[in-house]
């Protein structure tokens, strides 16, 4: 399943338009030109010795990721979201909005990138409008641009694509959970599931869901860094340390989707969710933990460089994140972690960037570590929700309750961060009627808005 994804990530990545003469070139040729990018950033960050290379994705291998836990703690120090800089502990919720921003600015330049200032504006069109049949659900699908204006730098021309489906007998603005996902041809489906799709069930309460694509608007490899709204913002020309990476430019683009809801009356743009797996996972909670007009997030798998802890040594390694193949998702201060750096000190972590989604509600999912295997690392992503809790209490919500893993299936949802392992594999699939319950939590206490 993991593969048939990541397949599918890499064909439609170059189906995406505008990317066309990226579907041109084969594959070696972008990972040759995402090598050279590569070792530009490592040139002007002044590393000169080779990286430490990561472990192994495939079991088998001699050098295959750790996933014996005995061997998985090996750090020693979790930076303390609750104490700041200099030392002080953080005591109230005011406080927290100052420690909140010392934590952003710690993300922003050495993990995920900084937004720049000069981003050109977004004008939303909608292009069709079709009534139709989502299963026995009628409804109403918008497509939508998001058209950047390129004046700045004429020779890239950047568009969001962006679906919008909401019941057609909606009474009045419905809550609307937005998926990064893929922008199929015409006629694909994907494999049959058992039961009603996720769409179906959101449509079964009466909500809408939307589809964002990531690669319409930034390209999921490093030789596409010049390009999209990063290389449009740029002018063409290689990333500085600090500059964003795509992580932090698709979740832009799911925060220019917030502005187009607050246009549209079908939705209600105070319950908006965001969804994604895996890479998509990752961009889910980053938008999420920086735009706070996103009302929840269901965050898939989202592994090392999402809700995973990176100190921690189990399935995927900061040395694979940092390495040619995924560099691009950070900023490229990132790369220092991987040599001359450790992951031990990084000044933050990922139960940090959960705690920036707070006091809003977030489901953390995972599959079962037979089916979807241990790269993901489920358990550092439950320890990593476990010590994003104390933030939430502080701001008088509830962390998860408890403190010990718990068996596969267990849905951990009193409280406001939510935690559950599916038994299925690299999906969020079986996990969508326990999000949907969560979320009606929130989205169902009171309509009035
Ligand atoms: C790879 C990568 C992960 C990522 C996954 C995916 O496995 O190492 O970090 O989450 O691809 O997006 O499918």
């Amino acid at each position: 399943m993991k593969h048939t994804l990541l397949i599918l990530i890499i064909v439609f990545a170059f189906l995406t338009p505008g990317k066309a003469q990226f579907f041109r070139m084969n594959r070696d040729s972008i990972n040759q030109l995402n090598r050279q990018d590569h070792q530009l950033m490592m040139q002007k960050l002044g590393i000169k010795e080779p990286l430490r290379p990561g472990p192994s994705g495939n079991p088998n291998d001699a050098n295959a990721a750790n996933s014996d836990e005995s061997k998985a703690n090996t750090y020693t120090t979790l930076p303390d979201p609750l104490v700041f800089n200099n030392g002080t502990p953080v005591t109230t919720p005011e406080d927290w909005d100052k420690r909140k921003e010392e934590i952003r600015e710690l993300f922003d330049r050495e993990m995920y990138g900084r937004l720049p200032e000069n981003i050109p504006s977004v004008t939303w069109k909608i292009v069709q409008v079709k009534d139709t049949l989502e299963g026995k659900y009628p409804v109403s699908i918008k497509t939508v641009k998001g058209i950047v204006d390129n004046s700045s730098y004429p020779n890239i021309s950047v568009t969001i694509d962006l679906t919008v489906v909401t019941p057609s007998q909606g009474k009045g603005p419905v809550p609307v959970i937005m998926e990064f996902g893929w922008n199929f041809p015409a006629g694909f489906r994907m494999p049959a599931q058992d039961g009603p799709s996720w769409k179906e069930q959101l449509l079964e309460q009466g909500w809408g869901y939307a589809i964002l694509v990531p690669t319409s608007f930034q390209a999921d490899f490093g030789a596409g860094l010049r390009e999209g709204i990063i290389g449009l913002v740029n002018k063409g020309e290689p990333r500085k340390p600090d500059d964003w990476g795509s992580l932090r430019a698709w979740a832009w683009g799911a925060s220019k989707a917030m502005d187009y809801f607050e246009t549209d009356n079908d939705v209600d743009e105070k319950r908006v969710g965001i969804e994604g797996l895996s890479r998509y996972g990752k961009a889910a909670l980053v938008a999420m933990a920086y735009e706070p007009r996103i009302a929840i997030g269901f965050i898939g798998s989202s592994g090392a460089g999402g809700a995973k802890i990176l100190r921690r040594t189990f399935g995927e390694q900061v040395e694979n994140l940092a390495a040619s193949g995924e560099y691009h998702w950070f900023a490229p201060n990132f790369i220092k972690y991987a040599g001359p750096l450790t992951p031990n000190d990084l000044p933050v972590d990922a139960h940090e960037l959960i705690a920036l989604c707070a006091p809003r509600p977030v489901f953390i999912s995972v599959g079962s570590p037979s089916v979807e295997g241990n790269w993901i690392d489920g358990k550092g992503m439950f320890v990593a929700a476990i010590h994003a809790g104390p933030v939430y209490k502080l701001l008088g919500k509830n962390d998860m309750g408890i403190e010990e893993m718990p068996p596969q299936e267990t849905n951990c949802s009193e409280g406001d961060i939510a935690f559950r392992q599916h038994g299925g594999g690299h999906t969020t699939g079986p996990n969508w009627p326990y999000f949907i319950e969560f979320a009606k939590r929130y989205f169902n206490k009171d309509k009035s808005h």
